[in-house]
């Protein structure tokens, strides 16, 4: 088999270290000429005359590299793209080209490493994970990467705004042997404030569509949770003690979003997090009008804006507040 790995730098350096026998390399092909990894390396030009049964283009500039080798006449179906990491570009999501050569075991190898781009190495058990996490990677990541900060950190865990549990699973998941309030009406939002909400009836509509039997079948411990049905802030009357090391904000609409800063933001411990979605979604824009004018009153507050898919803001309370 004559098999050429195009590039000479990083990508082609990680594709022999992790799933290309360097044995099995013809060549490697760049501009620059002379060795690599003790194989010879031979312009593009020259590849072109050459029999060749798959070239593999290790480098950031695939898509123009491509364009350049069918141009010199060398078919389509020899070229296998990898990216940075070993990630196949768009053009041959499906491997055939690359398996046909080389097998599975070389294919295999290399979905192995675009797992690893998922999941992160720092992390040592995975509890959010594969398609687990792939509708909104770095907020559920964000969540596992703070819940391992919360060991010292002394309080409950809440979420104001439930609707079918898919948050709170997680924390209730993540963090098993904390109580969780959760507070939401379970069949929808308040009428009155939802009249004013920007993003539509189908909106406002499908969040009628959950019931606490619901919410309490998709929690993996549900004896650690307090359900509070109601109108928030109604519902926490009589928890004025209570305090809280995780708080997750997810009312989508002003006054509700406001109601819950103003009762969650002074009960939480020091070191502890409050996690409120949609700050950065411009289709509900009441939540940030509703954090400036907590701080309009209250101050500035330390808070990091995650680019996640609807823009959480992560606000936490600093370990040395007064
Ligand atoms: C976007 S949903 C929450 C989504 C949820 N966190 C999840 O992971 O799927 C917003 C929820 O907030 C609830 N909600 C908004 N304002 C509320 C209030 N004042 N009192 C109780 N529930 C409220 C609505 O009933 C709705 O179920």
């Amino acid at each position: 088999m004559e098999i050429y790995v195009y590039g000479t730098g990083c990508g082609a350096g990680e594709l022999i270290d992790t799933a290309l026998d360097i044995g099995r390399v013809t060549a490697f092909v760049d501009s620059s000429g002379g060795c690599f990894l003790g194989r010879p390396v031979i312009s593009p030009e020259e590849l072109a005359t050459r029999p060749c049964d798959l070239v593999i283009v290790a480098s950031r500039q695939a898509e123009e590299i491509g364009r350049k080798l069918e141009a010199l006449g060398i078919k389509p179906d020899k070229l296998f793209f990898l990216k940075n990491h070993l990630i196949p570009v768009d053009r041959n999501q499906n491997y055939d080209i690359a398996r046909d050569v080389l097998g599975d075991d070389f294919v295999e190898k290399l979905r192995q490493s675009e797992r690893l781009i998922r999941v992160p190495l720092w992390t040592e058990r995975e509890k959010i994970s594969g398609p687990d996490s792939e509708n909104d990677y770095v907020r559920l990541k964000t969540l596992e990467a703070i819940c391992g900060r919360l060991a010292e950190i002394p309080g409950d865990l809440a979420e104001l705004g439930v609707y079918r549990g898919g948050f709170a699973r997680w924390l209730n998941r993540l963090l098993p042997d904390r109580r969780l309030w959760l507070f939401d009406t379970f069949e929808g939002f308040d009428a009155d404030e939802a009249a004013g909400c920007a993003s539509g009836k189908g909106f406002v509509a499908a969040h009628q569509n959950t019931s606490v039997p619901g919410v309490l079948s998709v929690l993996p411990h549900p004896e650690m949770v307090q359900i509070r049905q109601g109108l928030f802030p109604g519902t926490a009357q009589g928890l004025e003690e209570e305090r809280f090391a995780l708080v997750s904000l997810d009312a989508d609409l002003e006054e509700s979003t406001f109601a819950g800063l103003c009762f969650f933001l002074p009960r939480l411990s020091c070191g502890g997090f409050l996690l409120l979605h949609d700050y950065n979604n411009p289709r509900l824009p009441g939540v940030k009008r509703a954090f400036a004018r907590y701080e309009e009153i209250h101050g500035r507050q330390t808070a990091v804006p995650l680019c996640d898919v609807n823009g959480t803001l992560v606000i936490m309370r600093p370990l040395t507040a007064p």
